[in-house]
């Protein structure tokens, strides 16, 4: 039998045009509720296009290891218009491939290593601030925190949050995943209208590094001079765009995982209390390098653990350029299919009490590949995971060695998903020196 004549995934594609869009949306439990009544893998439509949710380690291996043969990128239409045709995230084929091992050396381990100091110094002074206000609402602020530190890793800026760069990419974020109507007064529209704002922005900028006779030690220090196998480097239209693009997914992103880390670390005070001893263990005042920071096993089966249980990422999304089978049924030519993290992280086949914040859970490493992905797989994994857990580490340590943080009373703890998951009235919190 070919592909062609296996029979389509269950599942229900909803009203008319608009499909289950609103209720995928609306509803963080969206996709659970349907595998309940559909199994692992089940069709519907989003944003006017059949769509297939596929789970688990077997459906991630399937749909990361045929990237480009039977699938490839796809985003919806707002967030391709705000990202711009020349970022990697839009990029296939040779031309990705190409781009992407140049952009890789902003990440490379020499690199990451000189980001440290600047790093622990934000961390530092944003602590510091914190323990002066007090009572805070946590999540915005740590939200200008990990802008801050992207931009002056990637592009020198002090105190990016600050800035006019800040407030328009504030503006651009929120017009991501919205309806792609560009009017005056929509927030698509408003997003167009700042990336043009943006771009001029950054283009002063590159232009400045350019003219300069210091080039800069930051990311768009190495980009400016990197060139690919053929010799070329990056034109200035290519350089706006990517640079865009790396501000974006290392902002957004971690800013999530850094709020999960302190909501769950404060819900699980014995967690707490093992990741200081082991801070002890090493000694307090041990400066950080990247050899100290791997030597830190708890630390790091805690922020296994806070990415599986809440990813930032919750999936991605493929085109399909070939229909093909996949578990007997039949995925069609032009679909598209959504390969499911948060899902695939819950799985009770690999994951004992898969609900449990347990981080001993990976004292003994990663059950399989593909049931873990919460930087994605293949061709297409994270570029910046390296840098994302270098960040999440050295803001982790700043916290365990110096100060106390608990969640204050009266709050709305459950968690919006879109764009990223985080609690709902924004993470209160008491926060003090740490005796
Ligand atoms: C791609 C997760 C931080 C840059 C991805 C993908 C995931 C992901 C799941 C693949 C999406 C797909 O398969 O469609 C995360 C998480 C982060 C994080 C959970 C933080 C905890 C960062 C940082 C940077 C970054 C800090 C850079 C500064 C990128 C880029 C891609 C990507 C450029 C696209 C790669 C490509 O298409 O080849 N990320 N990310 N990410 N990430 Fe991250």
């Amino acid at each position: 039998m070919t592909a062609s004549n296996l029979p389509l995934p269950p599942g229900d594609f909803g009203l008319p045009l608009i499909g289950d869009t609103l209720n995928f949306f609306r509803d963080p439990n969206y996709g659970q509720k349907q595998h309940e009544k559909y199994g692992p893998i089940f069709k519907t439509r989003l944003l006017g296009s059949p769509t297939l949710f596929v789970k688990g380690a077997d459906a991630n291996q399937f749909v990361l290891t045929n990237d480009n043969k039977y699938f490839a990128i796809s985003w919806p239409p707002s967030t391709k218009a705000l990202l711009g045709n020349l970022s990697l995230a839009l990029q296939t084929g040779g031309e990705h491939q190409n781009r992407r091992k140049l952009l890789a050396q902003a990440f490379m381990p020499r690199a990451l290593s000189g980001y440290i100091d600047t790093v622990e110094a934000i961390t530092h002074s944003y602590a510091q601030r914190w323990v002066q206000t007090q009572n805070l609402t946590w999540y915005p602020e740590l939200r200008n925190y990990t802008f801050d530190v992207a931009c002056k890793l990637l592009v020198g800026l002090d105190q990016g949050a600050q800035t006019e760069l800040g407030h328009l990419f504030e503006t651009w974020c929120a017009g991501l995943f919205s309806i792609p109507l560009a009017l005056p007064w929509t927030r698509f529209g408003q997003a167009k209208q700042a990336r043009k704002q943006v771009l001029v922005l950054l283009e002063e900028i590159i232009r400045q590094r350019q003219q300069s006779p210091d080039v800069g030690n930051d990311a768009l220090s190495l980009l400016i001079q990197a060139k690919d196998d053929n010799g070329q480097g990056l034109t200035i239209d290519e350089l706006k765009d990517q640079v865009l693009l790396l501000l974006f997914a290392g902002h957004e992103t971690l800013t999530s995982a850094i709020a999960s880390f302190c909501l769950l670390v404060a819900q699980h005070p014995h967690v707490l209390e093992a990741l200081r001893a082991e801070q002890v263990s090493i000694g307090v005042h041990t400066p950080m390098t990247l050899d100290v920071l791997r030597q830190m096993p708890y630390l790091e089966q805690v922020l296994q653990e806070v990415l599986r249980l809440i990813p930032p990422v919750g999936g991605g999304f493929r085109k399909v350029l070939k229909t093909c089978e996949f578990n007997g049924y039949r995925i069609p030519e032009g679909w598209t299919v959504l390969y499911e993290i948060n899902q695939t992280h819950l799985n009770s086949d690999d994951y004992e009490t898969p609900a449990d914040f347990r981080p001993e859970r990976f004292a003994k490493g990663v059950r399989s590949k593909y049931s873990y992905v919460p930087f994605g797989g293949g061709i297409r994994e994270c570029l910046g995971k390296e840098f994302a857990r270098l960040e999440m580490k050295l803001f982790a340590v700043e916290l365990l060695r110096n100060y106390q943080w608990d969640l204050l009373p009266d709050q709305d703890l459950s968690m919006v998903i879109v764009p990223t998951p985080h609690p709902r009235d924004n993470l209160k919190v008491r926060f003090q020196t740490y005796a």
